[in-house]
């Protein structure tokens, strides 16, 4: 059987994995700048984490959410309490889409309402009312087409209001930073107005933090930096620090009852260790200040090198738009500098490493950056 080709794929194979750095089968050491799209949050092959998750793999690794499993209750005390939303409850799930479709559905279940309202350029998954609700008509099959999902453009919180009028919508979702639609940070007066739209029309604000959230910005959610507490926050990517593995917080005023929502694998035993093991090393190695530290220093020392292209972000997820396509530059960055990094669309350099990189690491990336954006600049201005 061959696989089905949906990705394009660098020939790159990865053996193995230690901190921030990744070896390929021809022993080639790589500095992870991309963190396999925002996945890896405490590092590579933390020793705590394969205590963790290999100690329970050997006690147990699944059984259905029919039983008793203290390792939920375990999870969701720590993540309570470490993100500041203790009084919230936890639904655990296995990806950012399952997430934020189980936080549409209830969501749908409290209002009784059918409409949801979603920004240009957001990405909320490749699942049915997620995949509505993202901004790119190529990835939205025509089953998944639907009246209910409202695109608006960001930062317009007029246009918020006018869709708001007619009374017929669930819920408003946002990303807390947009990652994907690249790197855009939504303004404070916007999401502060979103949170009083919200309450003011009978409607759930739900914060898609699933690339955004733990501790990558510099807080534990990037919407921190504002004073609002949505109803709804939907976590996955840095979780599970690589162990599939997704949840909604979901707020005290929202009850459940037997059956509103269910998952085979969600919350299973061996997700909750290794997402127990990521909360105690971003913990113990203050991940989040070292997120907003190194995201610092990146952010000022990129942004002396040139005034050719713009810098934003929050922590440790950063944009860098050039005015010209960046395949180039990402190319010579991989190749001779060993370095992996994203992208959004074909202008943008995304860098989403683990948040344990440390200010030398990010030296040595700066250093490989200055000399391949001047080799770049001169294969351009001598053709
Ligand atoms: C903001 C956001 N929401 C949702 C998703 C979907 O997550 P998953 O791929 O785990 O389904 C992503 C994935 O990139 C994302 O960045």
């Amino acid at each position: 059987m061959k696989l089905f080709d949906v990705y394009p794929l660098f020939d790159i194979t990865p053996e193995r994995a230690q901190g921030c750095y990744v070896w390929d089968t021809n022993g080639d050491k790589y500095l992870d700048l991309y963190g396999g799209h925002a996945v890896i949050s405490i590092g590579h092959s933390h020793p705590h984490y394969i205590n963790r998750v290999s100690g329970q793999l050997n006690k147990i690794g699944f059984y259905s959410n029919s039983v008793q499993n203290p390792l939920q209750a375990e999870l969701a005390q720590k993540l309570g309490r470490q993100s500041g939303y203790g009084d919230y409850q936890l639904f655990l799930c296995n990806s950012g889409a399952e997430a934020n479709e189980n936080a549409i559905k209830l969501a749908s279940f409290i209002t009784g309402k059918k409409k949801f309202i979603s920004f240009k350029k957001a990405f909320h998954g490749r699942t049915s009312m997620a995949v509505a609700l993202t901004d790119n008509p190529k990835i939205i099959a025509p089953v998944n087409e639907s009246l209910n999902a409202i695109i608006l453009p960001f930062n317009n919180i007029d246009e918020v209001e006018k869709a708001l009028a007619e009374n017929e919508v669930a819920a408003i979702i946002i990303e807390g930073i947009q990652g994907v639609g690249g790197i855009n940070i939504p303004e404070e007066r916007f999401l502060m107005g979103l949170g009083s739209l919200a309450k003011k029309h009978n409607c759930l604000l739900i914060l898609d933090e699933i690339q955004s959230g733990y501790g990558r910005s510099g807080k534990f959610f990037a919407h921190q930096y504002v004073d609002i507490s949505p109803d709804l926050i939907t976590v996955a990517k840095g979780m599970g620090n690589g162990f599939p593995v997704g949840g909604v917080l979901i707020h005290p005023g929202i009850k459940p009852w037997a059956g509103m929502l269910g998952t085979t694998f969600g919350g299973n035993h061996l997700a909750c260790a290794a997402s127990i093991a990521v909360l105690e090393v971003m913990e113990s190695e203050k991940l989040i200040e070292n997120a907003e530290n190194t995201g610092n220093f990146l952010m000022k020392e990129l942004s002396q090198i040139s005034n050719e292209y713009k810098v934003r972000g929050k922590g440790l997820m950063i944009g860098l738009e050039f005015r010209f396509e960046i395949q180039q530059l990402r190319r010579i960055l991989l190749n001779d500098y060993k370095i992996f990094t994203g992208v959004s669309g074909k202008n943008m350099i995304r860098l989403l490493p683990p948040l344990s990189l440390s200010i030398s690491q990010a030296g040595d990336f700066i250093q490989a950056f200055k000399k391949a954006f001047a080799c770049v600049k001169l294969v351009e201005e001598t053709g």
